[in-house]
């Protein structure tokens, strides 16, 4: 589904590259973890991968379509298309309940009232967080936030779901509930991608990719 070929990424006014010479196949369905240091070039691979980021030199094809060829609107529509983000800090509109920031991704499109309605109850319900429909976003908790954001990009569609250090900013146990959600998705047939500092939360995924030094240094698994 990923195919990446001696991506290299070097930021302007940087000596270093922040990737060097990845190359990376991610098969359909499949659920990794990314792990290393700090500055590792993690948050960099992932972000070339969800094309929030254009890669230096190299290829990437995703499921054989050459993303490093794209550009503009053909990059935007493939990202609507595909990718849904999860980040640490969730990214919310914090003005909207927790219904309107999951109807967000709806609003573009040819739906009715009651059919985003419908959609976005069913995505509540399922994220565990159908009470809070109408609670703004920065009235609940951390982990509430989590749900709420995977709830969107589950109304969104998308096939591949890329995760930014989703659980840094909770303890422990509600990280793990957040990793099972994720991992729901993924049993759903959606390919999960997510970066982590915990060893624990890194395991639980098919394959662990090690970055140093923008290198990946070893897969596990
Ligand atoms: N926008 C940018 N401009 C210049 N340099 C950048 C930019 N983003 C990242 N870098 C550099 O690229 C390297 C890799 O950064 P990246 O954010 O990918 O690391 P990371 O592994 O995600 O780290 P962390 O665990 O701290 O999030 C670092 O040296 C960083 O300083
Ligand atoms: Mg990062």
């Amino acid at each position: 589904m990923i195919k990446l070929r001696n991506v290299t990424k070097i930021y302007e006014h940087r000596e270093l590259p922040a990737l060097k010479d990845v190359s990376l196949d991610v098969q359909d369905g499949e659920y990794i973890s990314i792990m290393g240091q700090s500055g590792s070039g993690k948050s960099t691979l992932l972000n070339i991968i969800g094309t929030m980021d254009y890669l230096t030199s190299g290829e990437y094809y995703y499921n054989d379509i050459a993303v490093h060829e794209m550009k503009g609107d053909k990059l935007h529509e493939f990202r609507r298309k595909h990718v849904g983000f999860v980040f640490q800090n969730y990214a919310l509109m914090k003005s909207y309940t927790v219904f309107e920031n999951v109807e967000l991704p709806l609003l573009a499109g040819r739906y009715s009232g009651r059919e985003r309605k419908k959609l976005v109850n069913e995505m509540l319900e399922f994220t565990g967080i159908r009470d809070l429909a109408d609670k703004k976003v920065t009235r609940i908790s951390g982990g509430e936030q989590q749900r709420c954001a995977i709830a969107r990009l589950m109304v969104a569609g998308g096939d591949l779901i890329l995760a930014d250090e989703p659980t840094g900013a909770l303890d422990h146990e509600m990280g793990i509930a957040i990793m099972e959600l994720l991992e729901m998705l993924n049993k759903r047939g959606k390919t999960l991608i997510v970066i982590t500092h915990d060893q624990e939360i890194g395991s639980r995924a098919d394959r662990m990719i090690r970055l140093a030094d923008g290198q990946i240094l070893e897969e596990a698994k």
